[in-house]
């Protein structure tokens, strides 16, 4: 949600802001901007994605070693030019970029008011940057202790990144709640929201936390907390190579993330299941082995896809280990006073890490005493900072705004950790322990074979692409994978769909069923087979259109069908991993043949930095 760059050193920085802009823009394309010094402060912002704001530039003049860039996604106000970033201030002299949400802006900008203040904008970051403003020239104090005292103020969540005419060595920057990663370079520093404009110059870098202020100089790092004491900062390496955040020959993010999931499952699975030894190895779960054993109760708490991820982990978890499990909408969980007992476990799902629901869902049920495991992808991130163990997925840097490697390796580490757990507690029996290591081991070789049905698909993708509704069924373990199809869908095409368990359609969505609609079932070979086979029957009696995904080897939906997908088989606990895959290279193709921006659907953005 909103991405920041900025750049202070001995190089050009409006090329680097440029390009960090570019790599951040998944988290928001609504309008872009920079501020330079060059001359006095510059200040250049447009509405529309950061290619309209690059174009408005050509032939300026955009020299300056120092500056901060900015690509919104819209909270406070349209998406215009007047509401784009950077802001300025009254003076003229400051301009600051900001991501996050300052709830109490209306209280400040009325006080403001009071004192002769006008806004541009609709923004809240113009209320925080005059009311910074207002304290900096009031106190004749630094710039960075008047952010401090205006950030004690605040109640919310912010990046902020300041630069000062004035003071055109220095960038001032702080944190609360959204992300912000400093590169160290040979005299330069690199600030961005993750770390993908920054790899490319250095692999050192501080993750700033929450509430800290960074002081900022080409040859100088400070780091203070809002109490005006210094603060080491801690330099870690990153572990991220360039030709991970680049499209690599395929015309989309999206399409080259469906594509690297045989090697993402694998690098998740890699160093942890050893299926010759029946082995299963989590270090920073293994620590919290006790809890889990004896835990009353699993809750899961997610956002979008990650909470399909969770939904699928509870069929299994309570399946494999005969722990009670909840899947939570973070956003929900947090605000209705959820009873959370000693001895009850939290898992945390996040791609981003940095999902404010979830985030902060889990801060509060911290603050009551759970145990928090996080299942995040971004290394370094706030919920795998926050959470007191957990596993990476290591799916590598995922671009595309629709989630897709990162979905298929949440449903690998979150397997391998109930296979692990219900073997320890004696739940599953060492041949059924076996058996599922083996079905684990081959998912990468399988999802290989799954997207080679890519050609089939995308006929079937354009078969149906313009239709107006879409419904998704499937029953047990395979329920959450129709969810998570139906959102693709709408996500990418903007075609209303619905995911639905196959049985229940009947006391419902079956009216919307006529000779249009197309239904994509979820049918692989499992328990419910016969009975989502009825649910067929049911939707060709009433003239639906029947798309399934079926598997190798069984025609009993063959003449049932308008359409087949065929996966490989795998037991049922681990087929959603390779029943997925289908899903999304369906929502890709319809969503390419619409002529639509699939790498960055309207109105979404990848990281939901705001509750
Ligand atoms: C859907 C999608 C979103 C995210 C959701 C949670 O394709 O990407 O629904 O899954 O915003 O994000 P994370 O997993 O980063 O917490």
């Amino acid at each position: 949600m909103c991405g920041i760059v900025a750049y202070i050193g001995h190089r050009e920085a409006y090329p680097i802001i440029l390009k960090g802009l570019k790599r951040l823009e998944y988290r928001g394309y609504d309008s872009a901007g920079v501020a330079l010094l060059n001359n006095g402060m510059k200040v250049y912002k447009k509405q529309g994605k950061v290619a309209d704001l690059e174009e408005t530039l050509i032939g300026k003049d955009l020299h300056s070693n120092i500056g901060i860039g900015h690509t919104r996604w819209a909270t406070h106000g349209e998406p215009c030019d007047r509401n784009a970033h950077p802001h300025t201030s009254k003076n003229g002299k400051l301009s600051m970029i900001h991501n996050g949400i300052i709830e109490n802006y209306a209280q400040i900008k009325g006080e403001l008011i009071k004192k002769g203040y006008t806004f541009q904008s609709d923004t809240d970051t113009e209320v925080l940057l005059k009311f910074i403003e207002d304290i900096y020239v009031n106190n004749e104090g630094s710039l960075e202790e008047a952010v401090r005292i205006a950030l004690k103020r605040v109640v919310g969540a912010y990046v902020i990144v300041l630069l000062d005419e004035d003071n055109p060595d220095t960038l001032i920057a702080a944190r609360k709640g959204s992300p912000l990663v400093i590169g160290i370079g040979k005299g330069e520093h690199f600030l961005a929201s993750d770390a993908s404009p920054i790899i490319e110059y250095t692999k050192e870098v501080v993750y700033v936390n929450d509430y800290e202020v960074a002081i900022i100089r080409p040859d100088e790092l400070i780091l203070k907390n809002l109490g005006n004491e210094k603060i080491t900062p801690f330099i870690t390496k990153l572990d991220m190579e360039l030709a991970a955040i680049e499209k690599g020959g395929y015309d989309h993010f999206m399409l080259k993330e469906i594509f690297e999931q045989p090697h993402t499952i694998f690098d998740c699975l890699r160093g942890r299941l050893d299926a010759s030894a029946g082995t299963i190895t989590m270090s920073g779960i293994q620590q919290y082995a006790e809890q889990l054993m004896t835990a009353n109760r699993i809750i899961m708490i997610a956002c979008g896809t990650s909470w399909h991820a969770g939904l699928v982990a509870e069929y299994i978890f309570e399946e494999l280990t005969r722990i009670p499990v909840e899947v939570e909408y973070a956003s929900e969980f947090r605000y209705r006073n959820p009873v959370i007992n000693k001895g009850d476990v939290i898992i945390a799902i996040s791609q981003s890490g940095e999902t404010a629901d979830t985030l902060v869902a889990i801060e509060s049920a911290k603050e009551k005493g759970a145990i928090i495991l996080g299942v995040v992808n971004v290394v370094g991130s706030s919920i795998a900072r926050t959470s007191h163990g957990g596993a990476y997925t290591h799916a590598g840097p995922e671009i595309g705004v629709a989630s897709t490697k990162a979905f298929t390796a949440q449903l690998a580490v979150l397997t391998m950790m109930a296979l692990k757990l219900g073997y320890m507690k004696g739940c599953i029996s060492e041949k059924r322990y076996m058996h599922l290591l083996n079905e684990l081991n081959d998912v990468p070789e399988k999802v290989a074979t799954a997207l080679l049905q890519k050609d089939a698909i995308h006929e079937i993708a354009l078969k149906y692409k313009d239709a107006s509704d879409a419904l998704y069924l499937g029953r047990g373990y395979n329920f959450p994978v129709a969810l998570e199809g139906a959102l693709k869908l709408k996500e990418i095409s903007y075609i209303h769909a619905e995911g639905y368990p196959a049985a229940e359609m009947k006391h419902g969505p079956i009216a919307l069923v006529d000779d249009k609609l197309p239904v994509f079932f979820v049918a692989t070979k499992d328990s419910f087979h016969e009975k989502v086979l009825s649910n067929m029957q049911e939707i060709k009696a009433r003239k639906g259109k029947v798309i399934a995904v079926v598997s190798e080897g069984d025609d009993a939906a063959n003449a049932l069908v308008d359409d087949l997908i065929v996966v490989p088989y795998a037991d049922e606990l681990i087929a959603p991993i390779i029943n997925v895959i289908p899903m999304q290279l369906l929502a890709y193709y319809i969503g390419v043949a619409k002529g639509l921006d699939v790498d960055k659907p309207r109105n979404l953005a990848k990281s939901v930095t705001v509750e």
